[in-house]
């Protein structure tokens, strides 16, 4: 008998934003003449830079070549691609990252989900609470958590994350082994200082612990004394893995392409305490399970650090800020105080009501789509997510109805 993997019947029916895109659909079948405005999920909706696309072509035009034509590439990306990010994003940040410490994948999302394989399945984990669910199922999938109850799986150890502490969630006060955290945030857009983060990372050196740290929004940060990446806070090399996406930064949601770092000095132990070294087991894993990112696609990511591409970057990312800023300041006019949107493309605000209600309403009254809070743990209660991706002609149209009905 074929026996299913009982720990799906813990895990909700259907992924967030799977269930938004049914509710969606639904009112579209109802409504066809509806003028919707999608500012839920994180969807990027401008253009690749053109330096991208034009490496990305030319890259293509090599493949049709047999002299400059490439089968399976290196198992862990292209040494271009590889040396031009350790350069680019991390030492030119004093970050010493080498590029042997980086592994090219399809994205964040696979990454961040994948990891968890390396880890023993009696740990401890801590997740923030709202949380990008990514996090929390994989973890339900694999078998580390008990049942659902009241919205939170058994085993988990939460840590809220409120306005009282400004959505960045203080350490645990139990020991725990695995914590994840995502900076800018998805879905609150809060930042964490440098005493904030290196609070994390002397955490996890005192208790034997591993971060993985999602850096996925990294390039909407404007505040200069923000960290970029955890390794700009010593000792994070032996306690954290890194996760980087060319998705937001570069409008890759549709193209794939991501990257983790692992640097050489981050363990783990064995059930004796003895120490592992982490980057062995995830260059093991990826050579096992995935054949790497498509030529072509990693020329268009090495085209992001070229100096137009960098330009071009900005440009989109500047862009899609000012719609958060434009978001931002008609719910501060409406009485609303919004987190996130300066230096994130997420705006996030309680709306005094169930999450799951008001994103009914905004739908039937306003054709908007949002994100509920809710979606994102307990603490999300009533909350909403207002993405910035979109154009601003869409921006502009949908604050307008936001002031009409909020
Ligand atoms: C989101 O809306 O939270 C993100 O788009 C999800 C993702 O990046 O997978």
């Amino acid at each position: 008998m074929i026996k299913a993997n009982p720990n799906f019947s813990k895990i909700q029916a259907s992924y967030l934003f799977s269930d938004i895109a049914q509710r969606v659909k639904k009112y579209m079948e109802a409504n066809p003449d509806a003028k919707l405005i999608r500012l839920g999920i994180g969807d990027v909706t401008k253009a690749l830079p053109k330096p991208c696309v034009d490496a990305m072509a030319a890259a293509t035009a090599e493949m049709g070549v047999d002299a400059t034509f490439r089968g399976y590439g290196p198992d862990h990306g292209y040494a271009f691609l590889r040396e031009a990010i350790a350069e680019h994003d991390f030492k030119a940040r004093g970050a010493d990252i080498d590029a042997s410490e980086i592994f090219v994948s399809d994205g964040a999302k696979c990454d961040t989900g994948n990891f968890q394989e390396l880890f023993s399945n009696d740990i401890k984990i801590a997740v923030p609470d709202p949380v990008y669910p990514v996090y929390v199922d994989t973890n339900v999938m694999a078998g580390r958590t008990g049942a659902s109850v009241d919205g939170r799986y058994e085993g988990l150890v939460y840590l809220n994350s409120t306005k009282e502490n400004n959505f960045v969630p203080a350490l645990p006060e139990e020991k725990v082994d695995l914590i994840y955290l995502c900076f800018p945030n998805n879905p609150t857009g809060a930042v964490a200082t440098r005493e904030q983060l290196q609070a994390w990372v002397d955490y996890a050196h005192a208790n034997n612990a591993l971060i993985l740290f999602d850096a996925a929004y990294v390039a909407f940060i404007r505040d200069e004394s923000i960290p970029h990446s955890i390794y700009e806070l010593p000792g994070a090399k032996e306690v954290a893995v890194e996760f980087r996406s060319y998705s937001k930064t570069a409008g890759f949601t549709g193209t794939r392409c991501g990257y983790s770092v692992v640097p050489k000095e981050c363990r783990v132990f064995d059930e004796n305490g003895n120490k592992i070294m982490l980057q062995p087991m995830w260059a093991r894993r990826m050579s096992t399970k995935f054949n790497g990112v498509a030529y072509p696609v990693q020329r268009a990511a090495e085209a992001v650090y070229t100096p137009e591409g960098k330009a071009a970057t900005k440009a989109l990312i500047d862009g899609y800020l000012e719609n958060a800023k434009i978001i931002r300041e008609a719910l501060i006019e409406k009485g609303y105080k919004p987190t996130g949107g300066d230096n994130s493309p997420y705006i996030w605000f309680n709306t005094g009501k169930d999450s799951w209600e008001f994103f009914d309403y905004l739908l039937n009254n306003a054709q908007i789509v949002t994100t509920p809070g809710a979606g994102f743990g307990k603490c999300g209660n009533g909350y909403i997510r207002i993405s910035a991706f979109n154009s601003k002609e869409n921006v502009l149209e949908a604050v307008e109805r936001l002031k009409k009905v909020l």
